[in-house]
């Protein structure tokens, strides 16, 4: 079996990692992997194929930045140009960015089966562009390997047909259980003055929270009256944002550089509590059985919040500081998201 993995952004290289690793065990199959160029800085990209064993892509595309529709159109050219060249028999996609609708599209179109892995996730919020990237890249795959009950049921209610889901648990609970005896203290980490155990590890990367001063200046204000140090590693997108619209830089609060996975999964497992916008981080808080709030105004991980594991309070800053202070871990904590064993079964499912 010949597979073409397209990826192109961060949470994607921690995904395929779990299941790359997997098909490599595999005789008989091969994996080429296509990298669109969405994020491309060493510290967003590099960094995982060196920590994560990764192979190496054998195609970089070179296409980040730009509009919504320049970054998915011209990716949709360049990744068709490849399939055509390797003639995969199946085409496989991860979660919800550009780079996945991308990919999903260019494969359908010229016959080729897509799996999409982390199907059924929905906020139903429209404005956001993730929404609409896997709505589409749903409704396009002929395999839709959903991590959760709730992903399934969402695609059930759309009507995509039974034979087409697979309930196979979430990679990144593969990928952390597997990654967690390789975590290591950031080398910054001793500089900031932060004992471990006592500080809010923070993310926020967000279009919805990013492009609106409002909301980001809520955010920043909410992390800086929470008590507690705040680590934040910034996305690139968040510290330009900061930089050019003069957000106060609070003492509390420390930016750092876009940590590697090995280090954020080290910030995970030794901070208080979690403050992120990010769909991964909100899992893997809880992976460590760390309490987390979240700024967005919703979420599509459902089950977090109904387990008291997870508190949604948009970007107001008394609410921020507020829940931050109340965060405490519930003293239940069942296995929501599979047994591990997530990569296996989309393999087995594939092959
Ligand atoms: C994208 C995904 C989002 C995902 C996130 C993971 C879409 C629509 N959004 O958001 O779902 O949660 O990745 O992190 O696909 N930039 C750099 N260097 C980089 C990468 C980005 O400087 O290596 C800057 C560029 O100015 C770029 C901006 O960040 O224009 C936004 O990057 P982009 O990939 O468009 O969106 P993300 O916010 O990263
Ligand atoms: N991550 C990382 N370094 C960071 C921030 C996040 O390695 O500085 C990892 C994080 O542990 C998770 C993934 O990136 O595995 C989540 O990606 P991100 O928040 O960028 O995107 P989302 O999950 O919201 O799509």
């Amino acid at each position: 079996m010949k597979l073409t993995t397209i990826i192109g952004a961060r949470p994607q290289f921690i995904k395929a990692a779990a299941v790359s690793r997997r098909f490599a065990a595999l005789e008989g199959v091969s994996e080429g992997i296509v990298h669109t160029g969405q994020h491309y800085d060493a510290n967003m990209s590099g960094v995982f194929f060196d920590e994560l064993d990764i192979p190496r892509p054998k195609h970089n595309l070179g296409i980040g930045g730009g509009s919504h529709g320049v970054m998915t159109g011209r990716q949709l050219e360049a990744i068709e140009a490849v399939l055509l060249a390797e003639k995969p028999d199946w085409v496989l996609v991860y979660g919800d960015t550009n780079s996945t609708l991308a990919g999903a599209l260019a494969a359908v179109k010229l016959h080729i089966p897509v799996a999409h892995v982390e199907a059924g996730l929905r906020s139903f919020n429209r404005r956001m562009p993730e929404e609409i990237n896997r709505v589409l890249t749903d409704h396009a795959a002929d395999r839709l390997f959903a991590p959760t009950e709730t992903a399934m049921q969402n695609l059930r209610n759309e009507g995509l047909p039974q034979e087409r889901l697979h309930l196979v648990g979430d990679v990144m609970y593969d990928a952390s259980l597997y990654y967690r005896d390789r975590a290591r203290m950031p080398r910054w980490f001793e500089k900031l003055g932060v004992a471990p155990g006592e500080f809010v590890l923070a993310t926020v990367h967000r279009a919805e929270n990013t492009d609106d001063l409002q909301r980001l200046q809520g955010i920043m204000n909410g992390l800086a009256e929470a008590g507690r140090p705040v680590v934040l590693p910034l996305h690139p997108r968040t510290r330009e944002r900061l930089d050019r619209m003069r957000i106060d830089r609070q003492q509390n609060l420390h930016f750092v550089e876009p940590a590697g996975y090995l280090e954020m999964v080290w910030l995970e497992a030794n901070c208080h509590c979690v403050a992120t916008d990010s769909g991964g981080v909100q899992k893997e808080a809880y992976f460590f059985a760390k309490p987390c709030v979240t700024l967005r105004d919703e979420t599509e991980w459902v089950e977090l919040v109904e387990n008291g594991w997870n508190a949604i309070v948009g970007a107001d800053s008394k609410a921020i500081s507020s829940a931050i202070a109340n965060a405490k871990a519930p003293s239940v904590r069942s296995e929501l998201y599979g047994a591990g064993d997530a990569a296996v079964k989309i393999v087995e499912a594939l092959a």
